[in-house]
């Protein structure tokens, strides 16, 4: 808390006063930086402030490629609604601590910021799902955190919340019926076959992408979608009673059919590349979730700035 309380002060220091009240935070996942190109740019200077998180006191630094490390203060919409912007973010896979992975959540709430959206790439495990559609997350699996790597673990922060603070409606379903709302919208404007669905995050350590098995326990438990953030993130928002809304971009298909056998008839005779070629279909790898991202970043910075716009 005294941490947060530091960075804050800095913050204070340093942002115009017009913008160092931001009532939404908006926190860009892989390739979804473009959300940036939403906030107003008719005020000049006084309009925007950029820092760099390694020039803002106990800001963690992401080191993944494709995630910049941005803080960005500005307005969006004609109501010029003040939203704070996190480009990239700091992922336990990392080697950070869970306290440090939701660092910049805590300090939004001491901002005062009310309305968290979050957003990031995931794998696809609902067999409805094409690459490029977005999901509204209406519930999570914290895989990780049933088992300990929990963000609220050790002594409660009693300045955030409560001790045991309940889930069961983490996902504000006004927030969400707005999101709805804002989609139809978004697609009357600019046609396109990309849908938004609404489904449930499984949230995984990481950094592997999941096994064929493990992807079929993921959908077997009722997950839609599979990723390494944006859970430990909520949490802290809930505890602190910050209202959350949050998006996953289907970057990838997850396999789901059943691990190829070594004993399979057709597989005899393959040559090495063949068999290469059989099995890596499907395969997960980086610049594909990167793709993707690209693709939809336009619709889901559209759908972003027009449920800022409502709030
Ligand atoms: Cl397939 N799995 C995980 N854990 N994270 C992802 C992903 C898959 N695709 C994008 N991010």
């Amino acid at each position: 808390f005294n941490q947060c309380v530091e960075t804050v002060e800095w913050l204070r220091t340093k942002v115009p006063e017009n913008l160092q009240k931001p009532r939404v935070a908006v926190v860009c996942g892989s390739g979804l930086g473009g959300i940036v190109g939403c906030l107003n740019t008719d005020d000049g200077d006084a309009g925007r402030w950029e820092g760099d998180y390694k020039t803002v006191p106990n800001f963690p630094v992401s080191t993944v490629a494709g995630h910049e490390g941005k803080l960005i203060f500005g307005t969006m919409g004609q109501q010029r609604v003040p939203v704070v912007l996190l480009v990239g973010r700091a992922h336990f896979y990392e080697g950070h601590s869970m306290s440090t992975v939701t660092y910049a959540t805590r300090v939004c709430r001491l901002l005062g910021v009310q309305t968290m959206i979050l957003t990031n790439a995931a794998g696809g495990l609902n067999p409805d799902y094409a690459v490029g559609d977005i999901v509204c997350l209406n519930d999570h699996l914290n895989l990780a955190g049933l088992v300990g790597f929990h963000p609220l673990r050790g002594p409660n922060a009693e300045d955030f919340g409560t001790r045991f603070p309940p889930l069961s409606n983490a996902y504000d379903i006004s927030l969400r019926q707005l999101a709805h709302k804002a989609w139809r919208d978004v697609r009357a404007a600019a046609p396109s076959p990309r849908r938004m669905h609404e489904g449930v995050y499984a949230f995984v350590g990481g950094p592997t992408y999941e096994t064929r098995a493990e992807c079929r326990m993921l959908r077997t438990f009722g997950a839609d979608v599979v990723g390494m953030s944006t859970v430990p993130e909520i949490i802290v928002a809930r505890h602190s009673d910050m209202r959350v809304l949050a998006f996953s971009l289907v970057t990838n298909n997850a396999v789901l059919e059943p691990t190829v056998r070594a004993d399979e008839p057709e597989l005899q005779g393959m040559s090495r590349e063949e068999l290469d070629a059989y099995l890596g279909k499907g395969r997960a790898n980086h610049a594909e979730v990167l793709h993707a991202g690209q693709q939809a970043a336009v619709d889901m910075q559209a759908l972003v700035l027009r449920i800022v716009s409502e709030l």
